[in-house]
């Protein structure tokens, strides 16, 4: 296979010069094999909206199927970043970039500069505007399917996670549009991960523990086993379901619901024999919208857990805070919690 990645594939050890703490690298428990929920969303309205509340207060994550987003966008979605993937190093090599800030590009968690750590993934990022607007631009042109069939996915997906978000109002209490506007009216991000079979996935993650740092995320994950959500104090392995969307609350949901919902969470391991890809869509809030604990849901019982801020010094100082930590995230909300 014709990777990105500068440690290719084919190698038998890992290369020097990386090291992931244990306790990142501790496995998945298998006596105790949990599932997640999986929502029919074609279900009742009030038996869906009680199930997502539900998952989300246990989990952060469920996966929902009949959710109308159809098998043959999923796998158009599949089949195009294959290709993108394929392609000759040549035509993607301009899109490769370390640089954090650029909206649009191509990176290798084993080539990164900025510290020890390296991670077994390639991985394509695009930004897509909310509405839409000239992102595309700078968007890959080859395979040339690709901007029509990303564009098709991400707005199936958008409708999807909007749909989840009204029902969680519904669930919390909120009015039912509570995250219709700047809430929800960031830039979207796609991610195409692909983690390539690794010789030493005891050695190596695909992607460390992490929380999402949106509003939602909306994972496509195809049938290769990788996800491990952090559930009770230890790693759960999840089993994908066909033509499921794993779906996640990020921190920007946890403050706006005071901690009633948790950001959970997750990482991804590798394995020496099978390459896996998924598609991440996330929903985010604008960058200049407030973000805090919603109204609604406070009283003299119980009082804000979070500060309210400004959504763009949320991220960046969750950033900067986590890059501190050296990635620790025991304390990881720390700078927002009262
Ligand atoms: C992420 C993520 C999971 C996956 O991109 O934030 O958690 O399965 N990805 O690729
Ligand atoms: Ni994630």
């Amino acid at each position: 296979m014709d990777t990105m990645l500068h440690v290719t594939p084919s190698c038998t050890s890992l290369p020097d010069g990386f090291s992931i703490p244990a306790d990142q690298l501790h496995p998945a428990t298998t006596s105790n094999v949990v599932t997640l929920p999986v929502i029919d969303l074609s279900g009742s309205r009030d038996d869906v909206c009680h199930a997502i509340l539900q998952a989300g207060k246990e989990f952060g994550f469920f996966q929902v199927v009949n959710h109308r987003i159809c098998e043959e966008t999923l796998r158009e979605m599949e089949a195009v970043c294959d290709e993108f993937f394929e392609l000759p190093v040549e035509d993607k090599m301009h899109l490769y970039s370390d640089d954090k800030s650029k909206p649009n590009r191509l990176f290798s968690g084993s080539n990164y500069k900025t510290s020890s750590k390296m991670y077994w993934i390639d991985c394509l990022r695009l930004t897509h505007t909310i509405p839409t607007g000239d992102s595309k631009n700078n968007w890959p042109n080859k395979p040339q399917r690709l901007r029509e069939v990303f564009e098709n996915f991400i707005e199936q997906t958008r409708v999807l996670g909007m749909e989840l978000l009204r029902m969680l109002c519904k669930s919390l209490g909120l009015p039912l549009g509570y995250f219709d506007g700047d809430l929800s009216g960031g830039d979207m991000v796609l991610g195409v991960n692909l983690y390539p079979p690794c010789p030493e996935p005891s050695r190596m993650l695909g992607l460390p523990p992490h929380c999402d740092r949106n509003l939602l995320t909306l994972v496509l994950s195809g049938a290769v086993q990788g996800m491990e959500v952090f559930y009770n104090g230890d790693w759960i392995k999840v089993e994908p379901m066909p033509n499921a969307f794993i779906v996640n609350f990020g921190l920007q949901i946890e403050v706006v619901a005071n901690g009633i919902l948790k950001s959970v969470e997750h990482r991804v391991v590798t394995n020496m024999s099978l390459a896996r890809t998924s598609v991440v869509t996330t929903i985010n809030a604008t960058n200049d919208c407030l973000l805090g604990p919603a109204e609604e849901l406070l009283s003299d019982s119980n009082p804000p857990r979070y500060r309210t801020i400004m959504c763009r010094d949320f991220v960046r100082i969750y950033t900067e805070w986590l890059e501190q930590c050296e990635g620790d995230m025991k304390h990881h909300m720390k700078p927002f919690k009262i």
